[in-house]
């Protein structure tokens, strides 16, 4: 084989064979194909697209190059969920208790932030001493314990993906729903779970722009989960504005807590529960409404918020130690109208800028800061209302942060 004949195969939009994908990216995680080399291949998958045989072939080869973790010394249904990353997104934290409340096994392994948008495991790590990077027999030996765990992904899982992610990165072939759709389900599958609920989220603060691309990408996920053997439901929703009121690492533990709580009369909550329901549903085998009605009677018993307690405490770490900063930068309008929309993406940079995310990948962040929206979108606001505030410690700016609020 030959990788120049594969490249100019791809350029003019044939179709590749499943020993050529293993040839090609098989071969640059062994250093015997150069980088250059794999960047005009993925230009070319990300103009030319993908056969829907063609994408489950590539996500066997990302499988294939790693572990498949082996859960089966687990009883019953091991589910998993995954978001494919926005603003404010803390709903893993709500609903992995939930549904390991509900009697269903919640195994999942989670990412750090990139750019604007956060990782769960950033999250988890801003409550001191909590543990993240687990063995395969901690992560099995929590799950069989208390029925739900979370860790960093290892890098024996997929670990082409690893290195073709951070090539995509930085050659403008992120947005491209074959990879992505590659990507996202080697390492799903690879991770173990019987049944995958993939969040898929859409708008201006998510990687997917349009309803068009959404679609395509949410059929070929379920194909290439079915052919894997795991049932896969994929849910649409929006990231237009960020989800929930916080974005920030420890904002977003605690608001996740007043979930857990019992304050579920919000749409971040709303949120929640119909992906949980999800889980419990392919789970257990039962109607989505009487997930909902289990969903719904574990939070409010205090089952699930118990529940989340014990997994923090499992892992390590200290629920008391959650702060945020003491100093705040308030943001009040200058306008009145109606709230029409609030940009996950202005804010997701922000609360970047801030020191909550990352720029490069090694970059530290601060769990302390972030920003805290005080209105949503429809509100009505008059002049001098609080907008949001920010919590800021070493940098101290407001940014552009006044043009996320399209007031009107
Ligand atoms: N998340 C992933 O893990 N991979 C992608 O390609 C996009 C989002």
């Amino acid at each position: 084989m030959n990788i120049v004949d594969i490249i100019n195969k791809k350029r003019v939009g044939k179709t590749l064979t499943y020993e050529e994908l293993k040839y090609v990216f098989l071969g640059y995680l062994n250093n015997k194909i150069e980088s250059y080399q794999v960047s005009a291949l993925l230009m070319a998958i990300c103009i030319n697209g993908m056969t829907d045989e063609e994408t489950i072939n590539l996500t066997k080869v990302f499988i294939e190059s790693g572990e498949i973790l082996d859960l089966s010394s687990i009883p019953g249904v091991k589910v998993d969920k995954h978001s494919t990353g926005g603003v404010g997104d803390k709903t893993t934290l709500v609903i992995a208790p939930i549904v390991a409340s509900c009697g269903v096994y919640m195994a999942k392994m989670s990412g750090r932030g990139l750019g604007y948008t956060g990782g769960t495991i950033d999250k988890l790590e801003s409550i001191e001493g909590f543990k993240t990077g687990l063995s395969k027999e901690e992560f099995l030996q929590e799950l069989k314990d208390i029925g739900l765990v979370i860790s960093s992904q290892t890098a024996e899982l997929a670990p082409i993906d690893k290195k073709v992610y951070a090539l995509r990165d930085v050659t403008g072939t992120v947005e491209s729903y074959p990879l992505i759709a590659a990507s996202i389900m080697s390492k799903k599958i690879a991770s173990g779970a019987d049944k995958i609920l993939i969040d898929l989220k859409l708008g201006i603060g998510a990687l997917i722009h349009n309803e068009s691309d959404a679609n395509k990408l949410k059929e070929i996920m379920i194909k290439i989960g079915n052919s894997f053997n795991r049932e896969t439901r994929v849910m649409i929703t929006s990231m237009d504005a960020p989800l929930g009121r916080n974005i920030g690492n420890s904002l977003e533990v605690m608001e996740a807590i007043e979930v857990l709580k019992g304050n579920i009369d919000t749409p971040f909550a709303s949120l929640c529960i119909e992906l949980a329901s999800n889980l419990v549903s392919m789970g257990k085998g039962i109607s989505l409404s009487d997930a909902e009605a289990e969903v719904i009677q574990v939070i409010k018993n205090n089952q699930a918020y118990n529940k989340f307690l014990e997994f923090v405490k499992y892992q390590h770490g200290n629920i008391n130690s959650l702060k945020v900063s003491d100093e705040k930068i308030e943001i009040r309008s200058t306008k009145r109208g109606i709230l029409k929309g609030i940009n996950a993406r202005i804010v997701g940079e922000v609360s970047m800028k801030l020191g909550a995310g990352r720029v490069a990948k090694d970059d530290p962040i601060d769990p302390s800061v972030g920003i805290s929206l005080n209105k949503q979108v429809h509100d009505k606001i008059v002049e001098d209302d609080l907008l949001c505030t920010l919590y800021v410690n070493k940098v101290k700016d407001e940014f552009n942060i006044r043009d996320a609020f399209i007031i009107e």
